[in-house]
């Protein structure tokens, strides 16, 4: 059956790394009768530039019909100006939000050949593998009421607040407990219960709905700020991590450094499975942005990009052998010394965007 993906490569190194995932595409299609089938559209500063708006309708609604939508990054300094509600993340941002992609899965892969440049000891990382699930549509960045109100007696209160439904906790819990039933079969939960309300109902629903569905699974509790402290002492004890909108925004960005470099680091963003079919809303995008100091000089890492093409086969396509040796490409590459400037390290040899990409599809082809 053909697999509808959409690609939206975006701004600046959003181009150049999409070039690399194509490559790969037309691969699969003509060596592995993948049968992808690819449309492309305009996001960030690049649409608003051709219509006005960060997304056009038209692009939202193929964005809404695929199988899955491979996102590249958005915006730039040539649109710092532009106004607020049609800014080049407003495209990202609405994306997410009509497709309700409300799992974020933020991987934390540490390949052996990078251990060294992680900000920890190499031993405490090599090897590592963990997948950081953050609830993104809810929470305090989205509860309501959120202002600044003047007191009147020359103080100001800023207002936020939290607010997590039971559906919504049971949701984001029943992903970590699917996905970690597909690797180590261990999930940690992570909330503040010992100071919020939200945290005390989160733990209860996680409770709940592990008795009720996914007894198999181990699962442990963690409050946040502990959950920080292990993340950096001993990363390799965690397998699932699913956590709250704010405290996951920071502690996928702790894992992440714990990794190496952003240009290594790709990212799913999952919604509802449809009532129909099962499958789910999709989005995979690399953590970068659109890095505007290097964009066009084709030195850019496309590997963040490409193993969130991997995540695209693992998650949206089920297509587990495909991913796996995607991975393996990747790191035979790694271990082979070639690197992108933002990698390099003493006896590799650097090489650009393009190079990179035909290295790792040349691995990938071998491999299939
Ligand atoms: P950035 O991620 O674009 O770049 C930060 C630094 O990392 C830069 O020095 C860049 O050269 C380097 N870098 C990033 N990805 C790399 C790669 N694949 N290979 C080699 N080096 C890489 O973040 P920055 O500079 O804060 O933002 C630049 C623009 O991107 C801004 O307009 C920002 O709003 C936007 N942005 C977009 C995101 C998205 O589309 N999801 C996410 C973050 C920022
Ligand atoms: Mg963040």
């Amino acid at each position: 059956m053909a697999k509808h993906l959409f690609l939206l490569p975006g701004d600046g190194i959003g181009q150049e790394a999409m070039g690399e995932v194509r490559k790969i595409i037309a691969h699969m299609n003509d060596a592995m009768s993948a049968d992808f089938v690819t449309d492309e559209g305009l996001v960030g500063g690049c649409a608003y530039d051709a219509h006005g708006a960060a997304i056009s309708d038209a692009d939202m609604e193929k964005a809404m019909a695929a199988d899955a939508v491979l996102f590249g990054a958005v915006g730039g300094p040539k649109w710092d100006s532009v106004p607020y509600e049609v800014r080049p993340e407003a495209g990202l941002l609405r994306l997410r939000k009509d497709m309700e992609l409300f799992a974020n899965l933020r991987p934390a892969i540490c390949y052996p050949a990078l251990a060294a440049a992680s900000s920890l000891k190499p031993e405490l990382v090599d090897g590592l593998d963990i997948l950081i699930i953050r609830e993104l549509t809810g929470g305090v960045y989205f509860g309501e009421p959120k202002e600044i109100i003047d007191l009147g007696n020359g103080q100001k209160r800023g207002i936020d607040t939290q607010i997590y439904d039971t559906y919504e906790i049971e949701r984001i819990a029943g992903v970590a407990f699917e996905l970690a039933r597909t690797r180590k079969n261990a999930v940690c939960s992570m909330e503040k219960r010992n100071v919020m309300k939200s945290g005390v109902l989160w733990n209860q629903v996680v409770t709940e709905i592990h008795k009720a569905k996914y007894s198999d699974v181990k699962l442990d509790h963690m409050l946040a700020d502990a959950g920080g402290m292990q993340l950096v002492r001993a990363p390799k004890q965690f397998d699932v991590i699913v956590t709250d909108n704010l405290f996951g925004d920071m502690l996928s960005d702790v894992a992440a450094m714990l990794t190496g470099s952003l240009g290594m680091l790709p990212s799913a963003s999952l919604g509802a499975p449809d009532g129909k079919t099962g499958k789910r809303k999709a989005l995979y995008e690399p953590v970068h942005g659109s890095a505007p100091d290097i964009a066009g000089k084709g030195i850019a890492n496309p590997i963040a990009m490409i193993a969130s093409f991997a995540m695209c086969l693992r998650y949206s396509f089920n297509m587990i052998t495909e991913a796996d040796n995607l991975e393996k490409a990747i790191a035979t590459v790694l271990d082979q010394g070639i690197r992108t400037g933002d990698i390099m390290a003493d006896g590799c040899r650097q090489v650009g965007t393009g190079d990179i990409g035909d290295a790792i599809l040349k691995e990938f082809a071998g491999l299939s």
